[in-house]
């Protein structure tokens, strides 16, 4: 099977993705600055998979970095680019940073993918590009909207250079997937998502809450035109979203002929509340989630969830698993890292 560079690899949802590909047979090589993640996700991964893949240590915007790397591991013929700064409000404070990293990397991939004879890049993009939705669930032909920070912003000027590049004629294919809210952490409890500091986002912020490392999970504003007041979003479990990174590079790599630029929306079409969240951890863990309703975050989108229908028929996957199912996954997570920080 072929070989994939998996950029991020040692992130959230490279590592999930990492374990899928190497499942699949796919062999895998790392690179990761581990900015955002840590080096021992390599033990988790192979803990699960039963194989260590290659790692290397480095920053995906040094192009010499990454030419060193292809030249020593010939014969790559994919990549799934995670690599990128991700935090929404630190994108506001520090705009620069998050242009450099998040669109240099991506133009060395670019640039050496020919060079060394790459096929296809997998390119980890966001439903963020749709701003606020005129309406929901929503499609792959529903406009892009004027980003509302510079981490968006990456994203839809990361989604035109590799369409540009495309349309130009390059020797190269991509699939851009749209992630909804990844949640969750694999089954085994082996890899997980690991926030640095304070979590930004929900699900690890609602699991540290239930650990106790928080006092209480404030839910930003019960105020919005939505049931029961709170934002709604697309859950999708982490190991569902891994398993499209896989069909989407076969998809690639084993149709020469195919369109050489694809888009899907990535969610389970299923809309929730932040307080159906809420509901789902306590009745699925049995704990409960101390929380109280705060103002609203500047810059939250109100609603969006997806229409997952081009993926299901034209990529053939399905997100299958159950949101109980995955707080599970998150709790029991949560609780082996707390056991490793004791
Ligand atoms: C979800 C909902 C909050 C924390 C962002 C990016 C997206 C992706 C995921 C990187 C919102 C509410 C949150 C808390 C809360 N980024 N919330 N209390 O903002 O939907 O998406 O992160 O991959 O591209 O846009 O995710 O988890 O921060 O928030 O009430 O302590 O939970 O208001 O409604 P978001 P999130």
């Amino acid at each position: 099977m072929a070989k994939i560079l998996v950029t991020g690899g040692t992130g959230y949802i490279g590592s999930h993705t990492v374990v899928e590909l190497q499942q699949a047979g796919y062999e895998v090589v790392i690179i990761d600055n581990l900015s955002n993640s840590n080096i021992n996700v390599l033990d988790g991964i192979e803990r699960i998979s039963g194989i260590r893949p290659d790692f290397i240590e480095g920053d995906v915007t040094d192009i010499e970095t990454l030419r060193k790397l292809f030249k020593a591991h010939p014969g790559i013929k994919g990549i799934i680019n995670f690599a990128a700064s991700k935090a929404v409000n630190e994108s506001v404070q520090k705009p620069l940073l998050y242009y450099r990293n998040n669109l240099v990397s991506l133009l060395n991939l670019l640039e050496l993918m020919p060079e060394f004879g790459v096929e296809g890049i997998v390119f980890s993009s966001s439903c963020t590009v749709y701003g606020e939705p005129d309406r929901n669930p929503i499609d792959e032909s529903a406009p892009i909207k004027v980003a509302t920070s510079p981490y968006g912003n990456t994203k839809q000027i990361s989604e035109e250079i590799i369409t540009d590049t495309i349309y130009s004629g390059a020797p190269i294919k991509s699939i851009i997937l749209r992630y909804f809210n990844p949640v969750g952490a694999h089954p085994s409890a082996e890899i997980g998502e690991l926030p640095l500091g304070v979590p930004q986002n929900l699900i690890p912020y609602l699991t540290q809450t239930a650990a106790g490392i928080r006092k209480e999970l404030t839910v930003f504003g019960n105020d919005y035109n939505t049931p029961d007041g709170s934002c709604i979003r697309d859950f999708i479990d982490v190991t569902d979203l891994a398993k499209a990174h896989v069909i989407a590079m076969r998809r690639m790599l084993d149709n020469p002929d195919g369109d050489k630029l694809e888009i899907f929306n990535l969610g389970t079409g299923r809309g929730l509340s932040v307080l159906e969240l809420i509901e789902s951890f306590e009745r699925a863990t049995g704990v409960k989630v101390p929380h109280k309703i705060g103002p609203r975050r500047e810059g939250d989108i109100e609603k969006i969830w997806a229409e997952p229908s081009k993926a299901n028929n034209v990529l053939g996957w399905k997100a299958e698993m159950d949101i109980d199912d995955t707080m599970r996954n998150a709790w029991r997570w949560q609780q082996k890292i707390a056991a490793k920080t004791k």
